[in-house]
This record gives C-alpha cells, structure tokens and sequence, in this order.
C-alpha cells in the first residue's frame, strides 16, 4: 500500500514528527520563518494532508493546489481564522485543530497581561534598562489593585471560563457576555461600562472584527484596561491607540496583532500598553501537546477513523 503524503508547513517537536513519519512520507518545511505562500503553494501538489500553523492561510487557492488527493488539514492552533472553512467543506477535506490542550497556558498568559500591565511591570524594566531608576519613593509608579474590581470576559469558552476561574485568587470578580450565542451573561454595553478589566476570549469571525473600535473603547471607564490574548483584528488598532493616548482607557496589554508579526508603530511609543509577541500557548508541553494532538487528527484521517477534534462551526 503507497503511503499518504503529508505537507508539515514547520518543524514540530521531534517525537511528534517521528510520528507523521512512521506513518507517511512527509515532506517537512524547515525554513526559519513561515513557508512563504509560492512555496506552499508549490509543495502542496498532490497532498493526501497537511499540517499547518496559523501563519499559513489555507484558502481555496492552496486547496485546489493540493488537489483531489488532499482529505485532511490539521491546524496547530485552536484559532482557525486562518482556514476556509466553508472551501474546505466543499472539497470534502476535514479540517482540525486543536482546542483544549491549550487553555490553561492562554488563561496563564493572559493573567500575566493583566498583572503586568497593571502593577506597570514592562514599564519598569524598560526604565531599570534605561538607567533611570532613583530609587524607592512612596509615590513611584503606582500600579492598580486587582482585589475588588471586576474582571469582565468577552467570549465565555474554555479559556475565556479559565481566565474567569483564576479570578477568585486575585479577589476580582466575574462578569462575561458571550457573541454570537445566547449563553447568556450580560451584553457587551453592559459589560464595557461596568468593568475594570476587559478580557478578550472570542474567535475572530466577521462579527467579532472589530468588535473592539473606538465606539466600543468610549464606553470603557477611563480608570479600565484592554486585555487581548484571542486574535488581533478583534480589536481596531488605531482605534486602540489614539484611547490609550487620550487617556479614554487607563492601559492595555496584547498578545496579538492585526498584521503579525507587524505591531501598530502608534503603540510601539506607548507606556500604558504592554506587548507581548503571541505567547499565549508558548510553553513547552502546551506547544507538543498542540502539535501531538493534530498530527494524532491527520493520522486518524488518513487511516480513516474519525478526528478528534474536528472543526464542525464556521466560518
Ligand atoms: C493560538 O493563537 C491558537 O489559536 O492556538
């Protein structure tokens, strides 16, 4: 029996590549950077299925390239903006990705947004670094306390409940408003108005793009903080910056970015916003178990059974 041929877009933890290999001829791309799109598009040709990362765009254009052949595609991400969906489906292709191994590392890594920006800590560093420090003063660089403010969730799902349960150690308490369901919690308004931290948890789709502008930023109370640890276009930039500067939210801190790795310059020369090069799932085990758990999903295509954890929602 021929092997399937799978496309891997990034070198993965090596015992999770002994296993695409174990079972297929892989064709790895090893580069430093993403694959570059004509070169994904070349390699593609004549797939039977792909791992890929959120830095690759699988549209129609790459799945027509793959061709007939192609019956899986694994993203190494639970967000899945970056698939067509709706192209893939039409193709008969399965689509993956991976929820659930991630969501104690991106609830993690969104408590140390909030804790950083509010207790002013990357604004400190840089000021130690820069030689600028005299010392203790009773006054110097006041932070916010957590105890007793209002954390409100935007998109209550695995991690948005996470970050939510880890609220009670910091004495904060909880509101949340869901998008697009009716999980109930409070409306967005509501929500924006009441809280002094607001934490993004939802997918990017065409109605949370911008759910973030500047209408939204002028409903915020001016003592408050933006935290983003979902995707980037979710919040509007400019919009962002031009709050922070004005001083129509206290500050804001970012794991992600409209345009990665390109970071809006108006935020680059701000104190009140800390930013953080897209670390949410960035440990060690939370990073293998992402890439075990696609790759055990194409394998389970291409012998097949049914994925894991298949992407049954749109877009
Ligand atoms: C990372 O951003 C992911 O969606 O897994």
């Amino acid at each position: 029996m021929t092997r399937p041929r799978v496309l891997v877009t990034r070198r993965l933890p090596s015992a999770v590549l002994a296993r695409v290999e174990a079972a297929c001829d892989m064709d790895l791309y090893d580069g430093a950077d993403a694959i570059a799109r004509a070169e994904l598009l070349a390699r593609v040709r004549g797939v039977d299925g792909v791992v890929c990362l959120l830095t690759e765009r699988i549209d129609d254009e790459v799945l027509a390239a793959a061709g007939p052949s192609l019956r899986v595609v694994a993203n190494v991400a639970v967000g899945y903006d970056n698939l067509d969906v709706a192209a893939a489906r039409a193709r008969g292709v399965v689509v993956t990705n991976t929820p659930g191994v991630l969501t104690e590392a991106t609830a993690d890594l969104t408590w140390t947004l909030i804790l950083s920006v509010m207790r002013r800590v990357t604004e400190g560093d840089r000021l130690v670094r820069a030689g600028r420090w005299a010392g203790w003063a009773l006054d110097f660089m006041l932070g916010t306390d957590l105890r007793g403010k209002q954390l409100g969730i935007v998109g209550y799902g695995r991690i948005g409940r996470a970050v939510g349960a880890r609220a009670a150690a910091f004495g904060m308490r909880v509101a949340y408003t869901t998008i697009g369901d009716d999980q109930g919690g409070v409306s967005l308004d509501a929500l924006l108005s009441t809280s002094d931290v607001v934490s993004l948890h939802v997918p990017l789709t065409p109605q949370t793009r911008h759910l973030i502008d500047q209408r939204a930023l002028a409903r915020m109370r001016r003592r408050a903080y933006l935290i983003n640890t979902s995707r980037g276009p979710v919040v509007d930039e400019a919009a962002l910056a031009w709050a922070l500067r004005e001083g129509i939210i206290a500050g804001a801190a970012l794991d992600v970015y409209e345009r990665e790795p390109v970071v809006h310059e108006a935020l680059i020369g701000l104190e009140n916003v800390v930013l953080a090069p897209h670390l949410g799932s960035a440990t060690i085990e939370t990073r293998t178990a992402m890439a075990d758990l696609a790759v055990t999903n194409l394998l389970a295509v291409l012998e097949g059974r049914p994925p894991v954890t298949p992407i049954t929602g749109g877009p």
